[in-house]
Parts: structure tokens; C-alpha cells; sequence
């Protein structure tokens, strides 16, 4: 199959790089409906869902796979998947294409968990490249959706830009890198200089990840001609996206309305047992910073209910709103 046969369909709606806006990195356990939709609200370019399973869609073997890629109401997703059976992600491609016709595919080239490259997928793909490439053009010829790979500097050793031609080849639309080796997990700091090679090596859009944090690293980044995802960076402060874009950092009774309707969007989402036990993560992220944050955190991190969950907030709710009342009036309550 030539390279032109397999050229990747164009994105009109959706530019790759982000404009002026920074994408939501996929992450496990924190980028679902709901946190995405909170992304989006605080202008976010684009969110990816957290990977999901090619096997596990296939096989529908347990609502999680189903749950992770399902889009919230008038989402379009981009699906990131992971696996290592071309004919599997084809017919996984197929399948939710048809259910909720994503505006593209993402696949995992990048994950560094041992489970996951035992099988040879996420990061172990980076040393296979025939697979890698064989994996992208059955999904790039199972649906029209546009498909792009993350992936890593490297596995043992940096191999990103090699790799990087080799995905442009089969027909990826686009490519995002995190600058760090499989071995080096998240230990020491993202290497940019590596992303600006693969940059400089294809001619699809790339998209750098790693180590942004603040609305200023998010400039500096953006700066140097690739788009910028932010992951750890987001976890309790969707609204970096907002900053990046010039707006204000939220004040406390934002954060608190923001955390409170989060909490009931996942309820909604998953339940309200399973939706507390996964927000524990949110809480501990959320409320970092100010005085009383850590007791706080502390006491949320182990809430087991919505209604729980309401008392520990309730008078640090009052609290705030009082202490916005205009002084005036609050003299009067
Ligand atoms: C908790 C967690 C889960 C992640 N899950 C995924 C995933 O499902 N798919 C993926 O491609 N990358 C995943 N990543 C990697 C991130 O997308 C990102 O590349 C990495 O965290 C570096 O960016 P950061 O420094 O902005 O967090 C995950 C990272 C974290 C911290």
C-alpha cells in the first residue's frame, strides 16, 4: 500500500494543533464524559478520552470499555484506543464509529505500564514498528474518521522522530509526544527538544506533552510551533484552560460550584457509589492552596456519599458566600 493511497483524511472542524487553546491529555481515571465537558466549558481546543481497549470494545466483555469511550451529550469524541491486533482495532474502530461517529481516533503508543506493554501494546509498540504501522492503517481504512498516535520519546532510547515518519507513512493525521522514554516513566523532566525534532522530521501536525503546568509554560510551549496538551497540570484545575486563553484563575466559590456540579455530572455518569469512590481522586487535587485546604482534602479523600460529601462542604460553602456578600450586607446577617 503507497503512502497516497493511505493519506489521512482532512479535519476541517477540528485544527490538530489547537489555535489558540490547549488539548486535554488523555489520562486514565481522571478525562471522562464529565471532566471533559468541564475542559471543554473552560476552553479546552480538544479533549481525548483516556484510553480504552480494542479487545474489551470487540468483545464487549465488561461496560468499562463502553464507558470510557461514550461521549457526553453533544460531545463528539476523539477515541483513543489501545491494543495489537490490527483486525481487532478495525472492527473496534468500526464498531464505535457507528455508535457515536467520533470526529477521529487516537491510538496508545505511549503507555509505560507494565500490564499493557506485556501485551506489546502502548509503549512496547515503539520497538515493533511494522505492527505500529499496521495497527494505524486498519484503523485509518475501518472508518472516515481521521487517526493519530501518541506515543513516547522512545522506549529504552530516543527513537521518536524514526517513529514519527514511520506513522506519517501509514496515514496517522496527526501526532502527540510525550518527552519521556518509556523507562523513564514521569521520573526526571519532559524533553521538548525531542518533540521539536519530530517536529522538524514529518509534516502532519505535532502536538507536544509534558511538564505544563501554569498558563506561562503553556506560552512558552506554544511558542515554539507545536501544540501543547496538559495532563497533571488539569487534575483539579480544568481551568488552566481558561487561563491559557487569557482568563482569570477561578475564585474559591468557583471552584466550589465547579467541584460540586462535577460531583453530580458523575453520579449521573457512573452512579452515585462508584462516582464517589472515583471522585476521591478529584477532591485531593481540587482543594490545594488555602487555608484549611489540607483538612479538608483529608476528609473528602474517604467520603463515601453525596450526602457526606455535603456536610464536609456545606460550611465552607456558607463561609464563602458570606464572605462575598458584600461587607454592607453581611454586617446585617
Ligand atoms: C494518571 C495518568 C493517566 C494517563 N493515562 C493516559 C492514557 O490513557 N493515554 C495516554 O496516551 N496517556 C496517558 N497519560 C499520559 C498523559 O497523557 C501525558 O502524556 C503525561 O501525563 C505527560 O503530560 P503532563 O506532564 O502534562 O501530565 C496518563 C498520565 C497520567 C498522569
Amino acid at each position: 500500500m503507497t503512502t497516497a493511497e493511505l493519506a489521512p483524511t482532512p479535519l476541517p472542524e477540528l485544527d490538530r494543533t489547537g489555535g489558540g487553546g490547549a488539548i486535554v491529555a488523555p489520562q486514565a481515571g481522571y478525562t471522562d464524559g464529565p471532566f471533559r465537558k468541564l475542559c471543554y466549558e473552560l476552553g479546552a481546543a480538544y479533549a481525548i478520552t483516556e484510553m480504552v481497549s480494542a479487545a474489551g470494545v470487540v468483545y464487549g466483555k465488561s461496560d468499562q470499555s463502553e464507558r470510557i469511550a461514550k461521549p457526553y451529550p453533544g460531545e463528539r469524541p476523539i477515541i483513543q484506543l489501545f491494543g495489537t491486533d490490527p483486525g481487532l482495532m478495525a472492527e473496534a474502530g468500526r464498531m464505535l464509529y457507528e455508535r457515536y461517529q467520533p470526529r477521529g481516533f487516537d491510538i496508545n503508543m505511549g503507555c509505560p505500564v507494565p500490564k499493557i506493554i506485556k501485551q506489546g501494546a502502548g509503549s512496547a509498540l515503539m520497538t515493533n514498528v511494522p505492527l505500529a504501522q499496521r495497527l494505524v492503517q486498519a484503523l485509518c481504512q475501518a472508518t472516515p474518521a481521521p487517526v493519530s498516535v501518541k506515543f513516547r520519546a522512545g522506549f529504552d532510547s530516543v527513537t521518536a522522530p524514526d517513529f514519527a515518519l514511520a506513522l506519517q507513512d501509514a496515514g496517522a493525521c496527526a501526532l502527540a509526544v510525550h518527552g519521556r522514554t518509556q523507562r523513564q516513566s514521569f521520573a526526571g523532566a519532559a524533553n521538548w527538544e525531542v518533540i521539536l525534532t519530530v517536529r522538524d522530521a514529518v509534516q502532519i501536525p505535532v502536538i507536544g506533552s509534558g511538564d505544563v503546568f501554569t498558563a506561562q509554560d503553556f506560552r512558552c510551549r506554544r511558542a515554539l510551533g507545536v501544540g501543547v496538551m496538559i495532563g497533571r497540570g488539569a487534575q483539579g484545575n480544568p481551568w488552566i484552560f481558561r487561563e491559557v486563553r487569557g482568563g482569570p484563575p477561578p475564585t474559591l466559590a468557583e471552584r466550589l460550584e465547579v467541584v460540586i456540579r462535577h460531583t453530580l455530572d458523575e453520579i449521573e455518569w457512573y452512579g452515585a457509589a462508584l462516582a464517589m469512590r472515583l471522585m476521591r481522586a478529584h477532591y485531593s487535587r481540587y482543594f490545594r492552596g488555602f487555608p484549611g485546604a489540607l483538612e479538608l482534602r483529608d476528609r473528602l479523600v474517604k467520603v463515601e456519599s453525596l450526602r457526606e460529601f455535603s456536610r464536609i462542604l456545606l460550611p465552607l460553602w456558607r463561609q464563602v458566600q458570606t464572605a462575598e456578600l458584600p461587607s454592607a450586607l453581611a454586617t446585617y446577617l
